[in-house]
């Protein structure tokens, strides 16, 4: 593949502080050269060297591609009721996962995989070009496992979430202890990562503990659904067991927020999930003030949080949760590499994978300011225009 010189960029956001300007490393007038997969020169348009092929991005903005750390794509069946009554009025529970995990259950391979690949096309559209997939609405050792292996056909951040409610038919003793023997045998070949969902109905301190403890075990990374709905022991858990991500998040003490700033745990943040239940968001500006870093991503899911959109995340982040829009295009890429620690992507630098969005606008700010707008015009994933 020849070399693709991308010029006549308004503002490139790097996410490389030493290459331009603020925390964002923002070049104006900037120009991108990419080989094969990779990003091999960033710098002003005039100073470019030659490539084989040239795109002129007529003055608009470019940003690294979306990485969208938190995801729940395997799924069948539609919860429109479900929130519909919630908009009338109906608190969220998570009992509602087991609706869709009985229509998963009763799902064929090819829907489950036609349904990821569809969410991952959305997403892509919307400047998504990385995409974290969990399991957990099989909830049996065959229905995870075939989970796991249909999300890892579509993409290599794939997390093992076999304790994400305890099955009608089983005690959350027996549950834990599948989860933690035979299930996790089953899908540890297929899975980067092991998540929980610790939280009131759902999973304690303790059973959440031995599921991420037993998944190092096996070799993987431990992540974890914490704090969402109530306070709880999740996000120091995290903190302690050196987590990758704290997901959620949404209500801390201040012994949470220190113990995140201490720590080497990204808390992500699922404004979706605030919008779709009608919850109060998390307050990003506390932990940013206090040293956090923080990710921002969907949470995808046909429950609480049905948007692949990371335009629209960051959107409500800026307004809801006291991020400024340099701070939530941060979060939504770079913030999202670190919650899946991922050096190649989140970032346009000489060596990195080469993810670009190119927006219709002349700077990220639009990303907030023009929200529920499609303003992604065109994207390079590993170095290929998809879009
Ligand atoms: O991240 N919190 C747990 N899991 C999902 C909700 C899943 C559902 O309601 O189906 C979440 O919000
Ligand atoms: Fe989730």
């Amino acid at each position: 593949m020849g070399s693709l010189l991308i010029t006549g960029i308004g503002s490139l956001v790097t996410n490389d502080p030493s290459l331009g300007n603020g925390p964002l490393g923002i070049v104006t007038d900037a120009a991108v050269v990419v080989s094969g997969e990779e990003v091999v020169w960033v710098g002003p348009a005039s100073r470019a060297p030659a490539a084989d092929d040239a795109y002129d991005a007529g003055g608009r903005a470019v940003i690294p591609g979306f990485v969208d750390s938190h995801a729940h794509l395997v799924f069948a069946g539609d919860r429109t009721a479900e929130f519909d009554a919630r908009m009338s009025g109906l608190p969220y529970t998570a009992g509602g996962i087991r609706t869709t995990v009985a229509a998963t259950r009763a799902a064929s391979d090819a829907e489950l995989s036609a349904g990821v690949a569809r969410l991952m096309a959305e997403a892509l559209r919307q400047g998504t070009t990385v995409m974290e997939c969990k399991s957990g609405y099989g909830l049996t050792v065959e229905d995870e496992a075939r989970s796991l292996r249909i999300a890892a056909a579509h993409t290599d951040e794939v997390t093992y979430l076999g304790a994400h409610v305890v099955p009608a038919e089983y005690t959350a003793d027996a549950y834990v202890e599948l989860v933690t023997g035979a299930m996790l045998d089953a899908c540890a070949p297929y899975a980067r990562w092991v998540d929980v969902f610790c939280e009131r109905g759902a999973f304690d301190g303790d059973q959440a503990r031995a599921v991420l403890e037993s998944g190092v075990k096996r070799g993987l990374v431990p992540r974890i659904h914490a704090n969402q709905l109530g306070h709880g022991p999740g996000v120091r858990l995290a903190v302690e067991l050196g987590a990758a991500s704290a997901d959620h998040c949404t209500h801390l003490t201040d012994a949470d927020v220190a113990a995140l700033a201490s720590g080497t745990t990204v808390a992500t943040l699922l404004p979706g999930a605030e919008f779709s239940t009608r919850a109060p968001y998390p307050d990003a500006r506390r932990l940013l003030d206090a040293g956090v870093t923080v990710a921002l991503s969907t949470d995808c899911n046909p429950g609480s949080s049905f948007t692949t959109s990371m335009p629209f995340c960051v959107a409500v982040a800026v307004r809801e949760m006291g991020m400024t829009p340099d701070e939530a295009v941060w979060s939504a890429t770079l913030g999202g590499a670190r919650a899946l620690r991922r050096t190649d992507v989140g970032r346009i630098t000489e060596g990195a994978r080469a993810d670009l969005v190119l927006l219709d606008a002349p700077s990220h700010v639009h990303l907030a300011y023009r929200p529920g707008v499609p303003l992604v015009s065109a994207v390079w994933r590993r170095g290929r225009q998809v879009v």
